[in-house]
């Protein structure tokens, strides 16, 4: 039998590593799908409640189980008093998403379910509480910092608005509320991505869902990933007017730089997520008469796509960073927050594929992810090295 030897592939691309039933993109058409429904038509029809239901138990919710659901949640909302002592110590220049990142594995301390026997119902209790507590930590951290108390969330008021009104002491009109929804709605969940391989990789040693998720917090952060968001609207601030657009583009290309909000590692095309939220935000800037963070995006875009052909002969697209960044500047967000706002949407997707991986009874089922790795480090000639004593090295 001919002997099958690992390939060496550099950040997975390409290697299926396990099968899912939550999420497909495809890449060339531009397709993003929950589930089997377009994110495109959930992003149009759905809330976030929906679409959270949808992802957990495989199915939208009928009346009852959405009403059901939404007061779980609801019920869910409050921190524990200590988690909210606790913010209070922490630096004020501490970085949202580290900050987020321990919040997320200190809850475990308080869910009574990460002592008990595994079980896919008390992961699914855990991912509820999950995405009920980490909006009010979120908006807790940002007023502790800001020298103001927390704010009690609101139960009369969906996931999307209560943060808001969290975040603000004001519940946001009808108009703002919707379009955070659709926010929540688009980045709930994305496949495969570093993020939530980080989630399913842990989960697979069998470690409970707070750990995963935390984990998936420290991938989120990174510039290569949701920590894009917030890189893009600095980015806008620097540029400041449509006129230096084009004179950053070719500042950042030239010394070889990557521009925030460009390029996918899976689309081919526009990402069907920009191409919805690029709208929000250029009505959200005409509604506040402040247009000029979606015109220097626009020409940013228009201006990258003519770059790009021209020094490397090769197609750019925008992705869901891209203008999300303006929509949240315009709804009056602190830029940092913009990364940790992916992270409380994206929970519903963590979770849904941390449960996927923990109690998946389709084969091939998952199992601990182990990959190899090329040693090329010393091996002192043929042989291993020969231990050196400490007074000859
Ligand atoms: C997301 C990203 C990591 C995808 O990477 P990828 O699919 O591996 O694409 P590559 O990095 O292989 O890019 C192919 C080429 O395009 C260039 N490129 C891709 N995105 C670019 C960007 N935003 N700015 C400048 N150049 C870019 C790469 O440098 C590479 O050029 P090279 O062949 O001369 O080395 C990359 O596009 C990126 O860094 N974008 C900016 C960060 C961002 O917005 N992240 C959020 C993703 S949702």
């Amino acid at each position: 039998m001919e002997e099958c030897k690992p390939v060496l592939n550099t950040g997975l691309r390409d290697v299926v590593v396990a099968s899912t039933k939550v999420s497909d993109v495809n890449g060339d058409l531009g397709k993003l799908i929950y589930r089997g429904y377009l994110v495109k038509d959930l992003a149009e029809n759905a809330t976030f409640e929906e679409v959270a239901h949808l992802l957990l138990y495989e199915k939208l919710p009928d009346e009852n189980e959405l009403e059901a659901f939404k007061a779980q949640l609801v019920a869910e909302r409050t921190v524990p008093a200590q988690l909210i002592a606790a913010l209070k110590t922490q630096p004020r220049d501490a970085l949202p998403m580290d900050i987020f990142q321990a919040c997320a594995a200190l809850l475990a301390n308080y869910d009574p379910d990460v002592r008990k026997p595994a079980s896919r119902e008390a992961s699914l209790r855990m991912a509820i509480r999950l995405i009920a507590k980490l909006p009010t930590v979120l908006a807790a951290f940002d007023r502790i910092r800001n020298n103001n108390e927390p704010i009690e969330p609101k139960s009369d008021l969906s996931h999307a608005a209560n943060f808001l009104y969290m975040l603000n002491g004001k519940t946001p009109d009808e108009e703002v509320g919707r379009f955070f929804d659709v926010c929540l709605v688009l980045h709930a969940e994305h496949s495969f991505n570093a993020s939530t391989f980080a989630a399913r990789e842990v989960a697979s040693t069998t470690a409970h869902i707070y750990a995963a998720v935390s984990a998936a917090m420290g991938s989120l952060s990174g510039a290569l990933h949701g920590g894009a968001n917030t890189r893009v609207m600095n980015m806008l601030l620097k540029i400041g007017k449509v006129e230096a657009v084009e004179k950053y583009i070719s500042d950042e290309l030239a010394a070889g730089r990557k521009i925030m909000g460009l390029g996918h590692a899976v689309y081919n095309v526009d990402d069907p997520r920009a191409t919805i939220i690029a709208p929000m935000s250029k009505k959200m800037g005409k509604r506040l008469g402040d247009t000029r963070w979606y015109e220097i995006s626009e020409e940013l875009e228009r201006k990258a796509k003519e770059a790009f052909k021209k020094r490397k002969n090769m197609d750019i697209f925008v992705n869901v960073d891209f203008y999300s960044a303006s929509l949240y500047y315009y709804m009056g967000i602190a830029v940092d927050l913009f990364t940790p706002i992916f992270a409380i949407s994206r929970i519903a997707g963590w979770s849904a594929h941390v449960i996927e991986e923990q109690f998946a009874d389709a084969a091939p089922k998952p199992m601990l992810y182990r990959p190899e790795s090329k040693y090329i480090g010393d091996y002192c000639g043929p042989n291993e090295c020969s231990f050196v004593p400490m007074e000859r090295r």
